[in-house]
């Protein structure tokens, strides 16, 4: 079977960036920001970003391009061994986890969003009845388990259609929309009355809150933002078709998350300082925030309506990629059609995410707390990514020949390269010795801690 591609260098970065913003940018960017120390936080992540986040990356997209394989098939062509034959496997299984856990808060926002079309939230009429109905919404396990499953459907319609009509088409329609509404909700908190305080209050650096988990939450939120670490990157690098620039192909899609998350922290928080809706409230904060804000602006509800299917877009062009890597793996490997092997993922990723959803209501601990929930959150977000991370810069920087990762780096556009030497070196030194460090020390801090 000869093996799907992008259909244009714009398809694979409008479906990179696609992955990458994602409910990560909306829903928990704008709130670790408030929690560990604000501008603080920021530049941490920004350094995370630079010297971990974008090597990984290209260690990924090079792997995938050079392979041509989903990320399993690829370890084992650039490992040769059993160890690496494990490490794919393990990739493709955190990708395949995060997809299960993913899909359930992905399935608020398109609870919300129905909800939404159908008027309802327009009882949202101030912050205790915000908090209300949403903590009544997670209350109910049918709904978040429907919700849930009905995501997970929306997403394997798009994946049975393939790579360029599926994946690619889907994220050149939805993405821009995307940004234009962010845009709008900017402006707009920017001008409400005391939303400038929440954009000081984001903006300001509370180096006291930036504790050592701060830093490894950080870290945990570059990788997981850019969709690294879970063979998502293999996976789109592998529908390369070869001759590009990697990182003039690249470098936007990092820079594009970036903004979003920013935009996104902006537009939450001058919203949430103008209707005193306390900015550390947790995940909720844009299901508790968001309602109050349109609730305050003529044809709010419309607004609303389209606010939450934009952010269903971003979600659904994440999960789509977050399940990608295992279906390459199942057509691939176990020679699966792409319509069986979207099944078989869609159905298992629905039945394990279902303890997920039910970790707010029939499984909930004391407090409230989802314990599954943040079981899956922690061993993905905090462990597994960041391992699949270091075990992709492993492999291109110290278990592959440097020659190999050199060509394929550099295949495409020699010339750029020999004019501006130091962008290889910069990449090769962080893929070899910066992020591996990094990494490693943050293991060790989470062994100790
Ligand atoms: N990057 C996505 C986000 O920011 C999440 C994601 C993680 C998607 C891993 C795919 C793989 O929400």
């Amino acid at each position: 079977m000869k093996r799907e591609s992008w259909h244009s260098r714009l398809g694979f970065a409008v479906a990179a960036m696609g992955s990458a913003i994602g409910l990560a940018n909306i829903w928990r960017f704008p709130y670790i920001v408030g929690q560990y120390g604000g501008a603080a936080f920021i530049i941490v992540y920004l350094l995370c970003l630079v010297f971990i986040g974008l090597p990984v990356f290209m260690a990924e997209i090079v792997i995938g391009r050079a392979a041509k394989q989903n990320p399993s098939g690829a370890f084992i062509a650039w490992g040769k061994n059993r160890f690496w034959r494990f490490s794919g496997h393990l990739i493709v299984i955190t990708g395949f986890l995060v997809s299960s856990f993913y899909s359930v808060v992905a399935g608020w926002i398109l609870g919300y969003f129905i909800f939404s079309v159908g008027g309802k939230l327009s009882v949202i009429t101030n912050s205790e009845i915000a908090s209300h109905f949403f903590a009544n919404f997670l209350k109910n396990p049918y709904g978040l388990v429907s919700w849930h499953f009905l995501f997970m459907l929306i997403c394997a319609l798009i994946l049975i259609r393939g790579v360029k009509k599926g994946i690619e088409k889907a994220n050149k329609i939805l993405l821009p929309a995307l940004f234009f509404i962010l845009i709008g909700l900017v402006i707009r908190g920017m001008t409400l009355p005391r939303g400038l305080a929440g954009f000081h209050f984001l903006l300001s650096a509370r180096w006291a809150e930036l504790t050592p988990t701060a830093i490894l939450i950080a870290l945990g939120h570059a990788f997981f933002t850019l969709s690294l670490g879970q063979g998502t990157m293999i996976t789109y690098g592998s529908y390369l078709k070869g001759e590009e620039n990697l990182p003039k192909l690249c470098l936007p899609v990092l820079l594009a998350d970036t903004f979003v998350s920013i935009l996104a922290g902006v537009a939450i928080f001058t919203t949430a300082f103008s209707t005193e809706v306390p900015p550390q409230v947790g995940f909720g904060l844009v299901f508790q925030t968001l309602p109050l804000i349109f609730e305050q602006i003529p044809g709010g509800q419309i607004l609303l309506a389209f606010f939450f299917f934009f952010v269903l877009i971003a979600a659904i062009s994440s999960q789509i990629s977050a399940m990608e890597p295992t279906i390459a793996y199942l057509i691939d490997h176990k020679k699966k059609t792409r319509k069986n092997a979207t099944f078989i993922v869609a159905i298992c990723a629905f039945l394990i995410g279902i303890p997920c959803a039910l970790s707010f209501n029939v499984f909930s601990g004391v407090g409230g707390k989802a314990a599954v929930f943040d079981c899956f959150n922690f061993l993905t977000t905090s462990i597994l990514i960041p391992m699949g991370g270091l075990l992709s810069v492993i492999l291109v920087g110290w278990v592959q020949k440097k020659f190999l990762f050199s060509e394929e780096f550099k295949r495409g556009d020699l010339f750029f390269f020999k004019k501006y030497p130091w962008i290889e070196k910069y990449f090769y030194f962080c893929i070899k010795y910066v992020a591996p460090l990094l990494i490693i020390i943050v293991f060790i801090h989470i062994l100790l801690s």
